[in-house]
């Protein structure tokens, strides 16, 4: 069964909001390289990498099974964060909003019966358990040390205490 167009519109729709998780997180590690904390730069510069091959991997899921990839415009990121809280903050709603989209995807791809998408997105929901556990562990830890306290946070991800993704 060919893949619906609604669905491609979908897939090709999430290609735009992970490249524009990507853009966020590059802006929130710029802040962060901007406020001279390196590893917390670092450890939302390799999230930003992560989202770029989340839309590859829609991409090519629209490749193989016969669709056009149509990247679609992508908003200008915030960039202007008064905070560390606030940077993590848009990390969390950002990885929540992606999560919503995900699920929505899989609400329309198991009404069209379409299997293959719906299999592919399990990755996905699986992938988006982890994100949003990173994301609001992260927020919570700049929380507790405050804005005050933030090369504790560095000290803390030096550690790898956190982002740490079990072997697959
Ligand atoms: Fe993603
Ligand atoms: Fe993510």
């Amino acid at each position: 069964m060919p893949t619906p167009a609604h669905i491609l519109d979908a897939l090709n729709a999430q290609v735009g909001m992970e490249f524009a998780a990507s853009l966020k997180y590059d802006s929130i590690a710029s802040y962060f390289a901007s406020e001279s904390l390196p590893r917390l730069a670092a450890f939302y510069s390799t999230q930003a990498t992560e989202e770029r091959a989340h839309a590859h991997r829609f991409m090519k899921f629209i490749l193989d099974v016969g669709g056009r990839v149509k990247i679609p415009a992508i908003d200008a990121s915030p960039w202007d964060f008064g905070s560390a809280e606030a940077a993590a903050k848009l990390a969390l709603e950002s990885e929540e909003a992606v999560t919503a989209s995900i699920n929505h995807l899989y609400d329309l791809a198991t009404a069209a019966k379409d299997h293959a998408t719906s299999n592919m997105l399990q990755w996905f929901i699986t992938e988006q358990v982890e994100e949003i556990a990173v994301a609001d562990q992260l927020l919570r830890i700049i929380q507790r040390a405050g804005e005050d306290g933030l090369l504790l946070v560095e000290d803390y991800i030096a550690q790898k205490a956190i982002g740490e993704k079990p072997a697959a």
